[in-house]
């Protein structure tokens, strides 16, 4: 019978999330609904619910049909059970769910635990034991078109993600001891807009427990998602800063500790990125440059050590260029870009904005001009050039980066490292072995192609050493930065050689 009445169950809701990907694929996107896997619901009641009392209660303030709350009520009992959602057939669905697991619950108090209302301001004066969930991912953009009431915002960044507002939000609805262990966007570890929400987490407790995958786990969309069990009370604060360290062995990242007293790139470099004012100024100055011209050098043309201007075609707003070039007396004579032009083209060296390692390249004699995201770091010593190069292409900083800033990337797996942040990247202690890292990091710069892999490897051994780091973020920077037999660099995306 009560296999019976499981079925029932599921086929009920399952009949409406068909329903739904059938004929309301976009307000169902439009209100971010995708629904959870048992297994992960399992995962996060475990751990959400870890050395809670038998008459604790759940609230999941977005239940949708209610797969956290009757998941919960099986263990429970269905009073101890609440939940919310903006959408009354969701709603009415869940009820009924929860109705088949316990008939002598009267609706009149299913009614009271389970309600149309909107989450983000439902249940104020309320506690719960643990709140539960997969609250709605969206972007601002799609907030706005939502017409989603912005009240419960206060204090938080415009751009912060709704799934972000929740989990800030839902810190007040657990007393001490207890639980938050929403579903969260990969972002949420790194993103500079869910910062207020990892500093509020750090005010009232730490991420005890962390779930993540390295692939998408819910249905049509390809979001990487993460599960940050936040327990309120609980010692020592989690960093808000390192969120992304919690997720570096789900991607296959290595642990390294980095001197926190040895000084950043930013005391002997400044770093700039540039815009879409730099973008737009200069698109009408590039050509194909084989003969002549000012090298634009976009992120796909920056290898480790390696620019590869002339040798691989890129794309540049639009158009694909063997070798593109900006002429630059048209830019000087047209006024608008041509003091920009004359601050960038100095020795330094430029910095993709994304790749499988940290990928840097020097501008020796100053000859190059940076595309839209590409990172340029200059000198204030020209002696300091190698020095800071051997940093960059030191896998442990690497492995550092990796971590700290993963899931701001587009692609899972992917370094992303934005001004700012190449700014704060820790310089090593052993001034000796970086010496001999900057001569290293020259000579794989000048060498052959042929030559160069050796060269590369030698920096990483001795920058490794340089930061006093384990062989293992050795292993994994060669790894990545190591072609394929036809001399291809393998894809962001293959994960058959990410890690
Ligand atoms: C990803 S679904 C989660 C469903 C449910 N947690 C599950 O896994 O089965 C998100 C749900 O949030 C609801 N929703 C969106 N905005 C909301 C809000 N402000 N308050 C409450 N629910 C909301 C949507 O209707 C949708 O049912």
């Amino acid at each position: 019978m009560a296999r019976r009445d499981d079925e029932d169950d599921r086929r009920s809701s399952d009949a409406y999330e068909r329903h739904l990907a059938d004929h309301e694929r976009d307000r169902r996107r439009a209100q971010g609904s995708f629904y959870t896997p048992p297994d992960l619901v399992a995962w996060i009641l475990d751990h959400a619910l870890a050395g809670a009392p038998p008459e604790a209660t759940v609230l999941d303030p977005a239940c949708g049909t209610g797969h956290f709350l009757v998941a919960a009520a099986r263990r429970l009992g269905v009073r101890a059970v609440h939940g919310s959602d903006l959408d009354p057939e969701a709603v009415r669905i869940a009820r009924e769910r929860l109705a088949a697991i316990d008939p002598t619950v009267p609706d009149a108090d299913l009614e009271r635990q389970v309600v149309v209302a909107d989450g983000l301001t439902a249940w104020a004066g309320r506690t719960f034991d643990a709140v539960v969930g997969n609250p709605p991912f969206l972007g601002q953009l799609r907030r706005r078109s939502a017409g989603q009431n912005e009240e419960h915002r206060r204090g938080l960044g415009a751009y912060t993600d709704t799934s972000a507002v929740f989990l800030h939000r839902s810190l007040d609805l657990v007393g001490p001891g207890g639980a938050v262990a929403l579903v969260q966007p990969l972002s949420v570890l790194a993103a500079r807009d869910a910062g207020a929400v990892r500093t509020a987490v750090a005010g009232r407790g730490a991420v005890t427990d962390f779930w993540c995958s390295d692939r998408p786990v819910f249905d049509g969309t390809p979001v990487l998602t993460c599960v940050p069990v936040v327990r309120v009370g609980a010692e020592p604060p989690t960093d808000p800063g390192a969120w992304g360290r919690l997720a570096a062995p789900t991607f296959d990242i290595p642990a390294v500790a980095l001197p926190g007293d040895t000084g950043v790139i930013g005391d002997l470099a400044d770093c700039t990125a540039d815009f879409r004012d730099q973008f737009y100024g200069l698109a009408p100055f590039v050509r194909e440059g084989l003969d002549g011209g000012t090298p634009l050098i976009t992120t796909g043309l920056i290898d480790p050590a390696e620019s590869r201007w002339g040798r691989t075609s890129t794309r540049f707003a639009g158009t694909t260029y063997d070798a593109p070039a900006v002429d630059l007396a048209a830019l000087r004579a047209d006024g608008g870009l041509a003091r920009w032009a004359d601050a960038r083209l100095v020795p330094k060296l430029l910095v993709a904005g994304q790749g499988r390692v940290v990928e840097a390249v020097a501008d020796v004699r100053g000859e190059w001009l940076p595309s839209v995201p590409v990172v340029s770091v200059v000198p204030r010593a020209v002696g300091d050039l190698w020095r800071l190069l051997a940093v960059l292409l030191a896998p442990p900083v690497v492995a550092h980066a990796a971590a700290r800033y993963l899931g701001t990337g587009l692609t899972p797996g992917s370094v992303k490292v934005s001004a700012r942040q190449v700014a704060a990247l820790p310089l090593p202690a052993d001034e000796v072995a970086w010496a001999e890292g900057a001569r290293l990091a020259e000579r794989a710069q000048a060498a052959s192609d042929a030559g160069r892999p050796e060269l590369l490897a030698a920096t990483g051994r001795v920058m490794t050493a340089a930061y006093d780091a384990a062989p293992e973020a050795f292993g994994w920077w060669s790894a990545r930065v190591a072609r394929r037999p036809d001399g291809k660099r393998p894809p962001l995306s293959d994960p058959a050689a990410a890690g």
